[in-house]
């Protein structure tokens, strides 16, 4: 119903259906104000409002038209409704055969939640760090994936080169969507700065004159990096791009709740950077499925959208359409600033920890999301027992801390990483990363160092006990 409608029940309900009427009116401005700024309001609707809302674009959708009837292969049909309720009925999904981004005809509705959702975010990121970013599609793809159609589009362009300039970044996918391109990586290793690993610059600058830039498809950067890597320094890399006129695409999966991050990348455009792609779980908490793709020149941002073959799942964009126009432009801002805090907090407890424990707090200032605590008192410890602490902490439920254990070597299609998880060859001391990621609460990070705490404990009295026994030994 509309407040015109509303008026037609006076004659029933007298006057007060003007007190609704008025409210009608002022959800219906609401609703005007997002199509004519195409922007994420600044505060947060309710949930009934969104919910009515999107019952409402779902009638948009040919499925739910009254006396419509489907004579096609694919007609958005339903067997459960648990499913239809899960989905607000509507399930042609975005995009045409040929283009994500494209409006599909037969579902107005789920198509302007797309366009919604994809504008909403730009505004976002504009607001928190990218002022002059030009374009961003939200793809039902995960990050791996949307690097790979961005690598695939970018060698549609120049399709004589084949190599991928990556900096090393001990995470499975990011490597993988290279070779799951069909392009060749030249893996450049990380330079120890003393404060965080870094992708060497000449080493990558080396490579570029080695292989000719004419053969090369891109560099492929990462800000988003687990401790002790900090953000490869894209503004230089930028620079490098632009001087021998090579793409460059940032991986920055999760960090769009890093605005320091966002800055970096504002930053790099200046000289070159063609893409980069963030997670939509990792920075928006909605389910894995989704991320966007961005840059700073639409025309490209459109080329990777045409790339996509088929439509695609509309479920992503529905998740960030809802949990944007849910917490508003402040309550992202509000979980923003609510990280910064908490990540501080999280380093000052592993500090008094390693105070109280050993082990030791590494001092990374260049990595703002996470942290690697060094076991400096196990120095000598066998690998077994680190990974170990890493079962005992997973054992009391602690998730996503990882344990990087010196002499771990992996081999992914042939290519041989020294030493998995930390980034580097060289030697190291073992460590625990953990994050303050975007949605953590204080409760958890108290909840995981009491439970490090009591796992530190009991490594350290099977250490002593080994010590004990075997000087017993020796005697
Ligand atoms: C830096 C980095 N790149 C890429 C990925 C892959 O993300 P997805 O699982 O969304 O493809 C991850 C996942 O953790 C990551 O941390």
């Amino acid at each position: 119903m509309d407040a015109n409608t509303l008026k037609a029940t006076k004659h029933l309900v007298h006057q007060y259906s003007n007190q609704a009427a008025q409210c009608f009116e002022s959800r219906r401005k609401k609703i005007m104000k997002l199509f004519d700024n195409k922007s994420c309001p600044d505060d947060g609707w309710s949930d009934e409002e969104i919910e009515l809302f999107l019952h409402e674009i779902a009638m948009m959708d040919s499925n739910n038209f009254l006396g419509s009837c489907g004579i096609g292969e694919r007609e958005s049909r339903f067997a459960s409704k648990i499913v239809a309720r899960r989905h607000y009925n509507m399930g042609h999904g975005i995009g045409r055969s040929g283009d994500i981004t494209e409006i599909q005809p037969k579902a107005a509705g789920s198509s302007l939640i797309g366009q919604l959702s994809n504008c909403m975010i730009l505004d976002l990121l504009k607001t928190i760090g990218l002022p002059s970013l030009k374009k961003c599609i939200l793809v039902p793809l995960a990050t791996g994936m949307s690097m790979l159609m961005c690598l695939r589009t970018l060698h549609n362009k120049r399709p004589e080169a084949k190599y991928v300039i990556w900096p090393r970044l001990d995470q499975k996918s990011c490597f993988k969507c290279i070779l799951a391109s069909g392009l060749v990586p030249k893996i450049i290793k990380n330079f120890d700065t003393g404060k965080g690993l870094i992708g060497c610059l000449e080493d990558i600058e080396s490579e570029i004159k080695n292989l000719g830039s004419e053969n090369i498809v891109c560099v492929l950067s990462t800000v988003s990096s687990f401790a002790p890597k900090i953000p490869d320094d894209v503004v230089e890399i930028a620079k490098l791009c632009k001087e021998y006129n090579i793409p460059h695409i940032i991986n920055n999966a999760y960090g769009i709740q890093c605005p320091s991050y966002l800055r970096f990348i504002e930053q790099a455009s200046k000289s070159r950077v063609d893409l980069f792609v963030s997670s939509t779980d990792k920075n928006f908490m909605v389910p894995v499925g989704g991320s966007i793709i961005c840059g700073f020149n639409a025309k490209i941002v459109d080329d990777v959208g045409k790339m996509y073959p088929g439509r695609g799942s509309a479920v992503p964009s529905t998740d960030i359409f809802i949990t944007l126009l849910n917490i508003g432009k402040n309550g992202y801002l509000e979980y923003l600033e609510k990280r910064e805090k908490l990540f501080i907090y999280l380093k000052t407890e592993l500090e008094k920890v390693g105070a109280e424990l050993g082990g030791e707090v590494l001092e990374i200032p260049g990595n703002h999301l996470s942290i690697a605590f060094a076991f400096t008192q196990f120095e000598s410890l066998h690998h077994k027992l680190f990974t170990e602490i890493g079962s005992m902490l997973f054992s009391k439920f602690v998730m996503g801390a990882r344990i990087v254990a010196p002499g771990d070597t992996k081999i992914i299609s042939g290519y041989e990483f020294k030493n998995w998880g930390s980034h580097t060859d060289d030697n190291f001391t073992g460590y625990l990363t953990a994050s303050a990621a975007i949605g953590v609460e204080k409760k958890d990070i108290d909840c995981f160092v009491r439970h490090f705490k009591s796992v530190l404990l009991k490594v350290s009295k099977q250490v002593n006990q080994k010590v004990v026994f075997e000087a017993f030994k020796a005697v």
